[in-house]
């Protein structure tokens, strides 16, 4: 089958490189990608956001199967518009797609279903949000309901400074996202990330991850979108992931499903492992960046096929989706200044970082000519395989140091958490 893809960062390069290994991809194509991409699939000129145009592409060259990789597009409803003019699509449509677009959306449900999560306020004045911190210790949690790209959650260690955050969010900080805050229960632990496959109704463990959110080594400085991540990631034993798929997964899977509004896509649940079990802090709609370069360097399985069988409601024909024992881990490569504001056209120069069987993934980059340069925060995704969280390691750093990036920088502690745990 033809296949779109929507996206251009290293998620959409990941998935690229994987679809086009898929016995059952004949063509790709990918709207508006990136020079990694390019590799893989034919890059068309198209607006995601002029949903006709997607859908009219779609028609003129046989696309089968839409990919969407990124959430913007999901929320704004371009899978539904797609579904209506009987398309196939990966990912959900605009109203189950509020699992991310709304945080409050998300923790109504799990209140609805009984999921655990942390206990929370929903306020829509900042006289209510201020009064409602009354209910809540220090550190609190506060976060913008809708896409902040990330940004949009605050843990203010005393109550002056939540009331100076929550004067910023609901003074237009976050923009219409800001509107609504969530004020939410701190919780304490190790984060994970487990993932999950559905149609809607059969839900696929579909392999976890960890990664590191702050710019800075040991995981200080300001959050990113993520420096690096690993998969598999051990302390989610086989008994939490058990327990998360019957206690968080499939009951929101089954209660959407229950409503009308079907989920189907990739399910990714952040989660917060606590002294009481497993607790769902945030749900993305699609895979993670950089989570999902680990995860496909693992798969060994048709992932076109797997993502029409979410599509088209026969994920129930698979009883599971397999992944290499060997664990995978990506490095990420930035441009200084990131993530505050990233140097643009720094030069790259890639040498020999591929000879050992890595993959450098391109998240932000640009042909300058022939030269490739730098053209965003985050720029490229080294990625290797190991025996395990070391061996990866190793093997990613190796490939990293074989790249000349003069204007680049990237953490040099990336799986340190499972590194130590092994030694
Ligand atoms: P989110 O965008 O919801 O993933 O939140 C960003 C980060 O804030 C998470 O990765 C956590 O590190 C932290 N966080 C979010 N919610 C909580 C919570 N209820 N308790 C503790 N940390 C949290
Ligand atoms: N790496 C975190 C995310 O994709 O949301």
């Amino acid at each position: 089958m033809n296949i779109l893809l929507i996206g251009s960062g290293g998620r959409e390069h990941a998935l690229a490189w994987k679809l086009a290994q898929s016995p059952s991809c004949t063509k790709l194509f990918a709207a508006p990608g990136n020079p990694g991409i390019a590799q893989e699939a034919e890059l068309i000129d198209l607006n995601a956001g002029d949903h006709a145009a997607v859908v009219g592409f779609c028609s003129a060259h046989n696309v089968e199967l839409v990919v969407i990789g990124p959430e913007a597009p999901l929320v704004a409803g371009l899978g539904n518009d797609l579904r209506a003019a009987g398309i196939a699509v990966f990912g959900p449509d605009k109203t189950p797609a509020q699992l991310e677009g709304s945080k409050g959306f998300t923790k109504d449900l799990c209140a609805r279903a009984d999921i655990p999560t942390g206990g929370y306020v929903r306020t829509a004045t900042l006289a209510d949000a201020t009064a409602a911190l009354d209910n809540f210790t220090a550190p609190f949690v506060l976060k913008a309901d809708g896409l902040a790209a990330g940004k949009g959650v605050v843990i203010a260690p005393t109550r002056e400074e939540a009331e100076a955050a929550l004067a910023d969010m609901f003074g237009g900080q976050f923009g219409e996202a800001g509107a609504e805050v969530v004020i939410e229960e701190f919780l304490d632990g190790e984060e994970a990330s487990f993932f999950a496959l559905t149609d809607g109704k059969t839900v696929l463990p579909f392999g976890t991850a960890q990664d590191h959110k702050r710019v800075g080594e040991g995981d200080t400085g300001p959050n990113t979108g993520g420096m690096g991540a690993y998969s598999p990631a051990p302390v989610l034993t086989e008994e939490l992931q058990a327990c998360v798929m019957r206690d968080i997964v499939q009951p929101t899977v089954d209660t959407l499903r229950e409503e009308g509004t079907p989920y189907s896509g990739v399910l990714y649940a952040g989660l917060m492992l606590t002294a009481g079990g497993p607790k769902l802090i945030e749900y993305n709609a699609r895979f993670g960046d950089p989570e999902c370069q680990v995860l496909m360097m693992r798969l060994e399985e048709d992932l076109a096929a797997l993502m029409l069988a979410c599509a088209g409601g026969t994920l129930g024909e698979w009883s599971e989706a397999k992944f290499s024992d060997q664990t995978a881990l990506t490095v990420v490569m930035a441009a200084k200044g990131y993530p505050g504001t990233p140097e643009k056209g720094g030069v790259i120069d890639l040498g020999s970082a591929e000879a050992d069987g890595a993959k450098v993934f391109h998240a932000g980059t640009r042909l300058d000519g022939d030269q490739l340069v730098a053209n965003g925060g985050r720029v490229l995704n080294v990625t290797a395989m190991g025996g395990s969280a070391t061996g990866a390691k190793d093997a990613a750093y190796q490939a990293v140091d074989a790249i000349s990036f003069e204007s680049g920088f990237c953490r040099r502690d990336i799986g340190w958490r499972e590194v130590e745990r092994e030694t």
